[in-house]
């Protein structure tokens, strides 16, 4: 049983690495970003209430992203295993997400921490990329370019770029990351955390997170 979660500041990889393991190992990925910014296109509730955070590259509060994943940790489809990407972000979200599991006789089995030092690094990423609206799929100008420029591989979608994904906006991203690594030292105390070196290609990093998660 794999319940994993993974960290990282905002271009790590999380995203790139969740894909690869949800495609070799059929786990569901619960994003809360993702789930966040289609609740924003669809102007639900939730997405109206967490735009303008999301916008200045803020925080959602707690209790709005603590809700979703309860919600979403629900559904039938996670009971053999997940990934969290972007969830827990705070200590009440982790302490949260702890209660939500205990309810149903489960637990976090790994954390794991991707980190990237080169902060130039992580604006150049975040600058360069490009995903599908339609399935989420991630791509990079120079890092992994799609096939045909501007259109998705898999559904040959014009690939847009996240309105929170310019320099100044990134800027206030990692300084909440900074501010938030409180998370990390919460599962660290509990021995679940594995670090590794983001800078890596996305090959290998994924190399050493199929380590870190036992496959
Ligand atoms: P979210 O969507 O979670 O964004 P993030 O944490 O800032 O992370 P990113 O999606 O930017 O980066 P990533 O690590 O997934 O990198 P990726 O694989 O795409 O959150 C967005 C917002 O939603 C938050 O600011 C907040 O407002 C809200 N939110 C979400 N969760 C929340 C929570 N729990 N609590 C409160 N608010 C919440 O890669 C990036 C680029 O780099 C890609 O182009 C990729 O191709 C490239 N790349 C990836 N790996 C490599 C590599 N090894 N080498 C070279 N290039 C690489």
């Amino acid at each position: 049983m794999l319940n994993l979660i993974l960290m990282g500041p905002p271009g790590a990889g999380k995203g790139t690495q969740a894909g690869k393991l949800i495609a070799e190992f059929k786990l569901p990925q619960i994003s809360t970003g993702d789930i966040l910014r289609e609740a924003k296109r669809a102007g639900t509730p939730l997405g109206k209430q967490a735009a303008g955070f999301m916008d200045s590259g803020k925080l959602v509060p707690d209790e709005l992203v603590i809700g979703l994943v309860e919600e979403r940790l629900e559904q039938p489809d996670t009971k053999d295993g997940f990934i969290l990407d972007g969830f827990p972000r705070t200590v009440a979200q982790a302490k949260a997400l702890d209660e939500m599991l205990k309810k149903h006789g489960r637990a976090i089995t790994r954390v794991v921490l991707i980190d990237v030092a080169d902060r130039q690094k992580l604006f150049d990423r975040v600058t360069g990329r490009w995903s599908c609206p339609n399935d989420g799929s991630v791509y990079h100008v120079k890092n992994s370019p799609p096939k045909i420029a501007g259109k998705c591989d898999k559904d040959g979608a014009t690939l847009i770029q996240r309105a929170d994904d310019t320099p100044e906006k990134l800027t206030k991203r990692l300084s909440e990351y900074e501010a938030a690594k409180a998370a990390v030292v919460h599962y660290r105390e509990k021995g679940l955390v594995t670090e590794l070196d983001g800078e890596q290609s996305p090959d290998t990093v994924y190399g050493l997170l199929k380590k870190a998660v036992g496959k």
